[in-house]
């Protein structure tokens, strides 16, 4: 097997014919495999980049690769698709989907646009090319504080289509936006009770929280962020136990990059321990490797809907970072009332 690849748990006689296939397919192909950090483990180990959103996002702009094989949920892989038209990009299974993306059905956000034309729409990454091309700023979670921070306050703002991040962004920016009302099913199904319950087990845990979960949740939450800034928190807290309110794929990465602390899932209003995302999970390594020797399913965007989505995302890796002259240039360039 390939000496930079360290794949950290057992697996089958099966699953290591197969990644050592997916590592002499990936060169053969001259591919980069992306990974979200809610995949299987072996896919993130496997993996050439892992990331949350944003990162995944930013850093699928700059490869230098004919082929990106992308292991996230479909919306991630037609963002890479849509910041790299001229590259092949795979998607192990094409029913990769996610709630918040199903909440927001492009003519029913077009009739809301209209409904409101002098709104300007901040858009989370989580939705469809479609939804993307009607939106004025795309942001994720670990973006969106800043890029609604550096918009001007009497600019009115809708926010679609995470209602509990929504929420989170308008108490921490004092924002008062429009909020579409959907959610992650994932991020809405935690327990308090169940939460207590481990606290109660484990007292010096800090609870930390991604900001899709509700809001009676993250304010009892010790830390509130991103995938990637939850992974980035874990390794400065001096805290050696934390209760995590996330997908639970994240805590493999958490052992990696902090493996001298304890993780406990907060567990989810079912019976299980800890909380899965089925889109994410539809993806399996056998899946990866059949998508590389298959060459699909493919990503595809017809131009036009690609060209309607790509500056609203190159707005948010802009503004993400921006001074106060960019968000000014950046304003400036967008048109309202909304005439879609
Ligand atoms: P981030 O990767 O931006 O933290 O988002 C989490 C998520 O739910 C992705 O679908
Ligand atoms: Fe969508 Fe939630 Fe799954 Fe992320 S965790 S892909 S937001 S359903």
């Amino acid at each position: 097997m390939d000496a930079a690849v360290n794949i950290t748990q057992e697996i089958s006689a099966e699953t290591v014919e197969m990644v050592r296939e997916i590592l002499r397919l990936k060169k053969e192909m001259n591919a980069v495999i992306l990974a979200h950090y809610y995949q299987d483990a072996v896919i993130q180990d496997l993996a050439d980049i892992r990331g949350d959103s944003f990162e995944l996002s930013r850093r699928a702009r700059e490869v230098d690769a004919d082929v990106i094989v992308f292991a996230g949920v479909h919306f991630m892989a037609e963002t890479a698709k849509i910041l790299n038209p001229e590259k092949t990009v795979l998607l192990p299974d094409m029913n990769a989907g996610c709630s918040l993306a199903e909440s927001a059905p492009s003519h029913l956000f077009r009739r809301y646009r209209q409904a409101h034309p002098d709104h300007l729409a901040v858009t989370y990454i989580n939705c469809t090319a479609e939804v993307k091309g009607l939106s004025d700023i795309i942001c994720t979670s670990s973006s969106a504080e800043a890029i609604l921070s550096r918009l001007p306050m009497d600019v009115p703002v809708l926010f679609a289509p995470d209602k509990n991040l929504g929420h989170y962004v308008r108490e921490k920016t004092g924002r008062d936006m429009l909020l579409w009302q959907g959610v992650c099913t994932v991020h809405e199904m935690f327990s308090e009770r169940r939460i207590a319950e481990l606290h109660a087990q484990h007292p010096d845990a800090e609870l930390i929280a991604h900001p899709e979960c509700e809001g009676v949740l993250l304010r009892k939450a010790d830390f509130v962020g991103s995938t990637g800034a939850l992974l980035r928190h874990v390794q400065e807290s001096p805290a050696r136990e934390f209760i995590v309110a996330t997908e639970s794929g994240i805590l493999h990465e958490m052992k990696r990059v902090a493996p001298d602390k304890d993780y406990f899932a907060a567990p989810p209003d079912n019976g299980c321990a800890c909380n899965i995302c089925d889109y994410m999970k539809v993806n399996t390594v056998e899946k990866l490797y059949q998508c590389m020797k298959n060459g699909g399913p493919e990503i595809t965007i017809a131009d036009d809907l690609r060209l309607r989505a790509l500056r609203p995302i190159e707005r948010m890796l802009e503004l993400a970072n921006a001074d106060a002259e960019t968000a000014a240039r950046i304003m400036d360039e967008i048109t309202l009332p909304f005439a879609g």
